[in-house]
């Protein structure tokens, strides 16, 4: 198969180019499109041939679940039953989050999603992003689009068209090209199943934003160091994800001086191992490190926003950089540090 890419610049000059790729969803082909967060595999969600496409070419396993992009309030009733106890607060989320990026999980999925899309679990989880091409894809294809990251099962999530073309080239029919993504990590997944409301993974929209309208909402234990258990309620997160292909060590430290101490003793430390040591690093610890390893800038410690744009195209360019080891700076984890260093922590295989 070849895969296209088509080059989207202007919504309304190109929506031509969209209506093919709609047209492809509508057959049941494979398109990859750009939302406000990563880029998403895309298929039609109420075709289970099409769902098991996308599986295939992720190399997924079967019993990770995926998000269904919706572009229409009324598209959410039709897939979830309104149950009473959290109709309400689905309204309430919706007007002040959506479109963006905040999945919610519901309960009970209706009969018109195919199991597959949902790994045979009878709540659904659905999405509207806040990306135009999107958007507009969704409402040409005229269906629910089901669409997990765009990338190989376990690899770093694609932010350009560049990264879905490594990962995927030969695999799927097409490729809307919208440039590098905005926030750059997905979204943050809320279950509204179970009473208080639990961040299943965070993501786009913080802790902190959440709570001004649903002051009870917290985050899964589970994400916070404790072991997942084998039935995780998002079952991807029991998944090895967002990993580069060099083992990755975080350098936990918010003092300047020690975090120059502690990356200095690691790269002496590596170097007598003989291993090419890469470095994820901040613009203020760039400034002061007196070595010269490989070091990509992931933005600056004031600004979570840059570094959570550029996260996963760094750890992407390691892997052609050919480094042993990679030593990554820690961040806060307020606001959408909390979903930056839930990345770090996966990519370095802590739980
Ligand atoms: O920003 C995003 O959310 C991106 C873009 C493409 O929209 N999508 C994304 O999809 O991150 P993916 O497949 O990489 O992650 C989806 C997560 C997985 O952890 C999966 O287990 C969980 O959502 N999930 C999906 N449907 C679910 C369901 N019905 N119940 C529980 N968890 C679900
Ligand atoms: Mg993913």
């Amino acid at each position: 198969m070849v895969t296209n890419i088509i080059k989207i610049i202007n919504v309304q000059k190109s929506k031509k180019e969209i209506q093919k790729a709609a047209e492809i969803i509508k057959r049941g082909g494979l398109v990859a499109f750009p939302r406000e967060t990563i880029y998403g595999l895309g298929a039609n969600a109420l075709d289970p041939r099409a769902i098991r496409k996308i599986f295939k070419a992720k190399g997924r396993p079967l019993d990770n679940p995926l998000i269904i992009h919706i572009a229409d309030y009324e598209s959410i009733f039709k897939m979830a039953k309104r149950e009473f106890s959290y109709a309400q607060i689905t309204e309430t989320l919706v007007k002040k989050f959506w479109p963006g990026p905040l999945t919610l999980i519901l309960f009970k999925k209706k009969k018109i999603i195919p199991d597959e899309v949902t790994a045979n679990l009878n709540i659904v989880a659905l999405r509207m992003p806040k990306n135009k091409i999107a958007l507009e894809l969704i409402k040409m294809a005229e269906v629910p689009i089901a669409a997990p990251s765009a990338n190989l099962a376990g690899r770093p999530s694609p932010t350009t068209a560049q990264h879905v073309f490594e990962d995927l080239r030969g695999k799927i029919d097409l490729i809307l090209d919208g440039g590098s993504t905005e926030i750059g990590v997905e979204s943050t997944i809320l279950d509204l199943t179970i009473k208080p409301p639990l961040i299943l993974r965070p993501g786009g929209i913080s802790l902190e934003e959440l709570k001004k309208v649903l002051p009870d909402v917290k985050i899964d234990p589970n994400l916070l160091g404790g072991k997942f258990k084998e039935k995780a309620k998002s079952p991807g997160m029991k998944y090895r994800h967002y990993a580069p292909k060099a083992p990755l060590i975080l350098v936990n430290s918010s003092n300047l001086k020690e975090r120059l101490k502690k990356i200095e003793e690691l790269i002496d430390f590596y170097q007598k191992e003989k291993k090419e040591v890469g470095l994820m690093i901040s613009q203020e610890t760039k400034n002061f490190l007196k070595r010269d390893n490989i070091s990509l800038v992931v933005g600056s410690r004031k600004n979570l926003k840059e570094i959570s744009h550029n996260l996963f195209a760094i750890l992407r360019k390691f892997d052609r950089m050919k480094v042993d080891i990679i030593l990554a700076e820690t961040f806060s984890e307020k606001g959408i540090g909390c979903a930056i260093m839930h990345r770090l922590k996966r990519a370095a295989g802590i739980k």
